[in-house]
C-alpha cells in the first residue's frame, strides 16, 4: 500500500503532514511512501530528509495524488486539487468537515473515504491522535510570543542600576490545552498572569500552573460544562457579572491573550471595544479565536492592527507560524491514527467501522456522507 504526502497549497500553510520520522515508521509498518518534491519547505524539511527514511520523491501535485492508496494532508483540499483524487482512495487530514459541508459533499462525490481528523473523539485511547491539542498547545506557546514581540516593553521584573522594569501582567481568556500553555509560557518569562475560563475544572489548572484565577460567580460555573469537557454558552446575567469582571481586570493588564472557544458556535465576546479603550495605550490582545469570529470585535483576522492605542494581533493560522514544531507532532498524530488500522498480514489498512474514533473521524465513505453530525 501507498501513502502519498502532497505539498499544502492552501496559502499561509507551512506545514507538511508527515515527518522523516514518520515516514521511516509507515516504512516499517509495510508502506511506500511517497513525497512531493517540497512538501517539507515550510517546515525545514528537504526532500533528501525524506529520501533518506525511505520515501520516494515525486515531481507535482498530480503524480503525488496519483501515487497514493493514502493521502496525508494537513488542510482540507483545495478546488483545484479535488480532481486529483481517485476512487477508493483514503484521504486523512484535517478537514472543517462542519464548516465546510459542499467540500465534504465532493469528497463523497469522487468516492474518496475521508477521516475528519478535528472530529476525533477526545477519550484516552485517541489522545496520542488528537491533532487540536497538539496544535492548540503550540498556538498558545506562540501567541504570547507574538504578545512580547509587538510590546513595547519587557516581560519579567528587570532590576538595573537605572531602575527597575515592572513585570507585564498577563490576563489570559479561555484556560482549555492553547490557554494553559498560554499561562505556562507567559509565566516561564516572567510574566505576572491571570487566567479565566467558565469551566470550574480549570481553576486548579491554572493555579497549578502559577496563574491567579479570576473568579466571577463560582455558582454559576457549577453548571458550565457539557459531558464531553466542553464550555457552554453562558446566560445572560452570568455573561454582564463576567463582562464587568473582565473590564476592571484589562484596566491593570499589558497582555490579553483570548482563546475562549464554543465548539459549533461563533467564539464569545468577551473583550469589547469600550474595554479596548480602557486599557493602557500600549498594551496588546492576541486573538487566538479570530477564525472563530474573535473574542475581541476590533481584532481582524490576519492582520495585527492597532486601535485605541492598543495593538490587536489577529493571526490566522497560529500553528504554522511554528512550522517546524507543528508539522512534528501533528505528523505523529497521524501516525498514531493509522498505526492501529494496519492490517499485520496484508500490510493494508483495515477498518473496524463499528470502532468509535472511525465512527467519530469518517465523514465519506462508499460515495456517501456518512458523518452522523453532517447528516441531512
Ligand atoms: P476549546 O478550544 O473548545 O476552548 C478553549 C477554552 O475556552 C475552553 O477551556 C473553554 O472552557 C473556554 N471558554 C469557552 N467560552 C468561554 C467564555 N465565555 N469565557 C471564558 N472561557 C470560555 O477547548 P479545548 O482547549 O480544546 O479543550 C476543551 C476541553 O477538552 C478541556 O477540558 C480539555 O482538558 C479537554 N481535552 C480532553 C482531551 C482528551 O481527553 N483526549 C484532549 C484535549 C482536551
Amino acid at each position: 500500500m501507498k501513502i502519498a504526502i502532497p505539498k499544502e497549497r492552501r496559502a499561509g500553510e507551512a506545514r507538511v503532514a508527515a515527518s522523516p520520522d514518520t515516514v521511516k515508521k509507515y516504512v516499517a509498518l509495510g508502506f511506500e511512501v511517497v513525497v512531493e518534491s517540497g512538501a517539507g519547505a515550510g517546515a525545514s524539511i528537504l526532500d533528501s530528509a525524506y529520501q533518506e527514511a525511505g520515501a520516494t520523491i515525486a515531481t507535482d501535485a498530480a503524480a503525488t495524488f496519483a501515487a497514493g492508496d493514502v493521502i496525508l494532508k494537513v488542510q482540507r483540499p483545495l478546488a483545484e486539487e479535488l480532481p486529483l483524487f481517485k476512487d477508493g482512495q483514503v484521504l486523512i487530514s484535517a478537514l472543517a468537515a462542519l464548516s465546510d459541508r459542499d467540500m465534504v459533499k465532493a469528497l463523497a462525490e469522487r468516492k474518496v473515504t475521508a477521516f475528519a481528523m478535528e472530529l476525533c473523539p477526545r477519550i484516552t485511547r485517541a489522545q496520542s491522535m488528537d491533532i487540536l491539542s497538539s496544535q492548540a498547545n503550540l498556538a498558545g506557546y506562540k501567541a504570547v510570543l507574538d504578545a512580547a514581540a509587538v510590546f513595547g516593553r519587557g516581560i519579567p521584573m528587570m532590576m538595573t542600576a537605572a531602575g527597575t522594569v515592572a513585570p507585564a501582567r498577563f490576563l489570559i481568556l479561555g484556560a482549555g490545552v492553547a490557554g494553559l500553555q498560554a499561562i505556562a509560557t507567559a509565566k516561564r518569562l516572567g510574566g505576572v498572569v491571570y487566567a479565566f475560563d467558565v469551566r470550574p475544572a480549570v481553576k486548579e489548572q491554572v493555579e497549578s500552573l502559577g496563574g491567579k484565577f479570576v473568579e466571577v460567580d463560582p455558582e454559576a460555573l457549577k453548571d458550565a460544562e457539557t459531558a464531553g469537557g466542553y464550555a457552554k454558552e453562558m446566560s445572560e446575567d452570568f455573561k454582564k457579572k463576567q463582562q464587568a469582571k473582565i473590564h476592571e481586570t484589562l484596566k491593570k493588564t499589558d497582555i490579553a491573550i483570548c482563546t475562549a472557544l464554543i465548539p459549533g458556535k461563533p467564539a464569545p465576546v468577551l473583550i469589547t471595544e469600550e474595554m479596548v479603550k480602557d486599557m493602557r495605550p500600549g498594551s496588546v490582545i492576541v486573538d487566538l479565536a479570530v477564525e472563530a469570529g474573535g473574542n475581541c470585535p476590533l481584532s481582524e483576522f490576519d492582520k495585527v492592527v492597532v486601535k485605541h492605542d492598543v495593538t490587536l494581533v489577529g493571526h490566522g493560522n497560529v500553528p504554522s507560524r511554528i512550522a517546524v514544531d507543528a508539522s512534528a507532532l501533528y505528523a505523529k498524530n497521524l501516525l498514531n491514527f493509522i498505526t492501529p488500522l494496519v492490517d499485520k498480514e496484508t500490510k493494508a489498512l483495515k477498518f473496524n467501522w463499528d470502532d468509535e474514533i472511525l465512527k467519530g473521524t469518517c465523514v465519506t465513505r462508499d460515495g456517501q456522507v456518512v458523518h452522523p453530525a453532517l447528516a441531512g
